[in-house]
């Protein structure tokens, strides 16, 4: 059986990913109390002992405002803690996937969707560091497998984490009965945690390389509220409690995902994963 090694193994997507591989693939999740990859010589000494075929990293400080207001923690964890790793997939001659982030378009003036090869300006913390830890992956290791991801979205599930999503924050303030707002000028992709966990094994023998990875569509978020409160059985709760926000600056992340559907890798339109979502969960918040 082939082996698999994930970092930050108690995270959201990691979690999910352990239990949906764990009896294709010979999976072993490291979560951050067991390997803390800012450690070069642990890094490498716990990865080289597993030996994996693949390693998914998917350890990070990955809230954007936590990057911007601790830019030193960022720097260690999401760029050289990175790189460690890269270093240990090296030593192990492992296939590294890292997963980095549709951020590193923030700064984009154009529009999207963008292309993997388009200029790419990050002005917050969080895409600069994943900016720089690509480069430095892919110096070190250029087939390893650079995925830049959308917003991923899921639900809750027993003893994993969730993390703040579309879906989940609808939900939560659908329950709670408080209006939610989301902006119009807005525009990027959401992809379903699961829809991507699903992809991960196709894109083990890809060249190396960037790609955008994720669903793509030309939905504002206020747009994209409103397909998630459809697919909830909440449309007639859109008017009271849906409403529309602006950004103080517009943003505009949309990925062009046909690189990876070039490969073989196919990801469905956002609206369609958001229903699939609901379906996989039977989720509905709809009054009988
Ligand atoms: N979720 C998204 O929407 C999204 C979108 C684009 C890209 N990504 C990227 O995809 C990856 C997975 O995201 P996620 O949502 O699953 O993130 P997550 O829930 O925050 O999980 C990240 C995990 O990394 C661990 N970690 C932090 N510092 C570490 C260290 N020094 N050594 C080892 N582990 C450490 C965390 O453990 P502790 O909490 O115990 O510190 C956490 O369990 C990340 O690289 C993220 O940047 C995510």
């Amino acid at each position: 059986m082939e082996k698999i090694l994930i970092t930050g193994a108690d995270g959201f997507f990691a979690s999910r990913f352990i239990d949906y591989y764990r009896y294709r693939y010979d999976v072993t999740g490291f979560a951050h109390r067991q390997l803390d990859i800012t450690d070069l010589n642990q890094t490498v000494k716990i990865i080289k002992e597993s030996n994996p075929d693949y390693i998914v990293h998917a350890a990070a400080v990955s809230d954007t405002t936590m990057c911007q207001n601790n830019p030193e923690l960022s720097q260690s964890v999401n760029v050289r803690g990175a790189v460690n790793v890269a270093k240990a997939a090296e030593a192990c001659n492992a296939k590294l996937i890292f997963l980095s982030s549709d951020q590193v378009y923030i700064g984009n003036a154009g529009q999207g969707p963008y292309k993997e090869d388009d200029e790419v300006n990050p002005y917050n913390i969080y895409g600069m560091h994943k900016l720089t830890a690509e480069a430095g992956i892919l110096e070190l290791m250029p087939r390893a497998i650079v995925l830049r991801l959308t917003w991923l979205f899921g639900l809750p599930e027993r003893n994993k984490k969730i993390n703040s999503n579309l879906v989940w924050n609808i939900a939560k303030s659908m329950m709670r009965n408080q209006p939610a707002g989301f902006p119009v000028n807005d525009l990027r992709g959401v992809t379903y945690v699961y829809e991507l966990i699903e992809n991960i094994e196709k894109m083990f023998h890809l060249p190396g390389g960037i790609y955008n990875a994720g669903s793509e569509n030309d939905l504002n978020v206020h747009e994209l509220a409103k397909v998630v409160f459809k697919a909830m059985g909440l449309e007639n709760r859109i008017e009271p409690l849906l409403l529309k926000e602006f950004r103080d600056k517009p943003r505009d992340l949309r990925i062009s995902n046909q690189k990876l559907k070039a490969n073989g890798v196919v990801f469905s339109s956002s609206e369609t994963a958001i229903n699939k979502c609901m379906a996989d969960f039977s989720f509905s918040l709809k009054q009988s």
